[in-house]
């Protein structure tokens, strides 16, 4: 392996036979040399290369334009300019790939939407590298979280029969040609879709290993052009056996901090330009979710404050009905001014997993919301009592041949258990501020997006 820009920044001392291979973000000419500001996307920075008109492959530096990728061979020698503390002087130069004058993005400050439009280059922009780089380090250390604390991966299917979420946003999976239904002739010989969540095969491991969490994609074909609802997005579902609403909560307030803590702490470089360019309060608010407890408000009291806050609402805001974005955000970023967690919903508006409450009226339900985004995290206790659980399979209108595998659970060795859904891009979109889903997903499937 080539040792990357990150690393020749990193030397400690001054070295004689580097190569660097990387893309140019810019290129200036002076008669007797030429500077190239490479970017191989291991971090934000370039490494500056001189090369001087006499070296082996100068013939070519009109070639190496914004977007060629290039090789240089030379010595890392302290930086004269104090921009930054090495520069690369070349001992030769080899143009790998050009990139002729339809190269999209020969200039700074595209916006968004036009990035969007070529998916495939924006990850070599500053803040589309910046945003993937987070990324990946970010679900490292969703996995560092549950690992440290005992939980189990388990990799749950993709493909399924059953809808978990019970809200019929389901895409469906077949092999049968166009106009036919029969689904006793389909692949799986019953009608199948992509995943909701991962949630009941969840269960059942979590009724096995005790601890564990599924960290995947999902699918949802909600019809909803937000900036918060993607068709296609990853789900972190912990699942715990032995647990109730109360560490259900806490597990997910932790995890949220120890996220919120690890980008402060381990992308330095990419928190500053964020902090720069996309959102000036990024920091502080980190500091601030890693830092100071949340709220937690039981979802009648939140009712109560709503309606009594004198604001008027595009949505009215009634007993029984779920809460709408605006509530959510106004709870977290006007009244509570933090994160916080809503719990003890009306079954009504809840699926049929959820655990009755005592008063036969709420479920052990979950939403923590958080300012600028709302509900990231969905969870609740699950219905362990077989009896309950029935009955409100019946209220939903849920075969019990169906969902048999899930009931067994109820049957042998039934326990309290608990979990919580974070959605991953939620997540990023607060440690990042990026404030579109579209732009923390590499390729987002939104209603009429499927391109690349
Ligand atoms: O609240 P949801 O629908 O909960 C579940 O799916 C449960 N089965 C989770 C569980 O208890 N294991 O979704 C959980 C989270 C939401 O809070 C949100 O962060 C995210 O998933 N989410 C979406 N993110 C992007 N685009 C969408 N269309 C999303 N729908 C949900
Ligand atoms: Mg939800």
């Amino acid at each position: 392996m080539n040792t990357t820009i990150r690393e020749w920044l990193a030397m400690e001392s001054a070295c004689d036979a580097v190569v660097v291979q990387g893309w140019v973000r810019t290129r200036r000419d002076s008669k007797a040399f030429s500077f190239l500001e490479l970017n191989d996307g291991s971090c934000l920075r370039n490494l500056q290369c001189v090369v001087d008109a006499g070296v082996p492959g100068y013939d070519r530096i009109a070639e190496c334009t914004t977007g060629a990728a290039v090789r240089v061979e030379g010595r890392l020698v302290a930086s004269p300019g104090g921009a930054q503390k090495w520069e690369v002087r070349a001992t030769a130069l080899e143009l790998v790939g050009g990139a002729d004058e339809t190269f999209p993005l020969q200039k700074k400050g595209h916006t968004p939407e036009f990035l969007r439009t070529v998916a495939h280059l924006r990850p070599r922009t500053n803040l589309y590298g910046s945003i993937f780089r987070v990324r990946s380090r970010l679900s490292y250390a969703v996995h560092r979280f549950f690992q440290e604390r005992g939980f189990f991966h388990v990799h749950t299917p993709i493909l399924t029969a059953s809808d978990c979420e019970g809200a019929g946003e389901m895409f469906r999976v077949t092999t049968l040609p166009a106009g036919e239904d029969d689904f006793a002739k389909d692949f799986f010989a019953r009608q199948a879709f992509l995943t909701v969540s991962g949630q009941l095969e969840g269960e059942t491991f979590a009724t096995a290993l005790g601890r564990i969490y599924t960290f995947g994609p999902t699918f949802r074909a909600e019809n909803s052009n937000t900036t918060r609802h993607a068709a296609e997005f990853w789900m972190i579902e912990p699942e715990m056996a032995f647990c109730d609403l109360a560490g259900d909560m806490e597990t997910a307030e932790a995890q949220v901090k120890y996220l919120a803590r690890a980008m402060l702490e381990e992308s330095p470089e990419e928190l500053e330009f964020l902090n720069k360019f996309v959102d000036k309060g990024l920091r502080e608010r980190l500091e601030f979710v890693a830092g100071r407890p949340f709220e937690r408000l039981p979802y009648a009291e939140a009712v109560d404050i709503l309606q009594r806050s004198g604001r008027t609402f595009e949505y009215p805001v009634e007993y029984g009905q779920n809460l709408q974005s605006e509530h959510e955000r106004w709870l977290t970023e006007e009244h509570c001014r933090c994160p916080v967690t809503v719990f003890d919903y009306p079954k009504e508006i809840k699926p049929f997993y959820m655990r009755l409450n005592d008063d036969g009226r709420t479920v052990a339900a979950m939403d923590l919301l958080v300012p600028g985004i709302g509900e990231i995290v969905g969870g609740s206790q699950r219905e362990e009592r077989l009896d309950v659980l029935r009955a409100n399979m019946a209220r939903h209108h849920l075969s019990e041949e169906s969902y048999w595998w899930y009931v067994d659970l109820r049957r042998y060795g039934s326990v309290p258990h608990a979990g919580y859904g974070l959605g991953f891009e939620r997540l990023l979109m607060l440690v990042t501020g990026v404030s579109n889903i579209r732009d923390v997903i590499p390729f987002a499937r939104t209603p009429g997006h499927c391109e690349f």
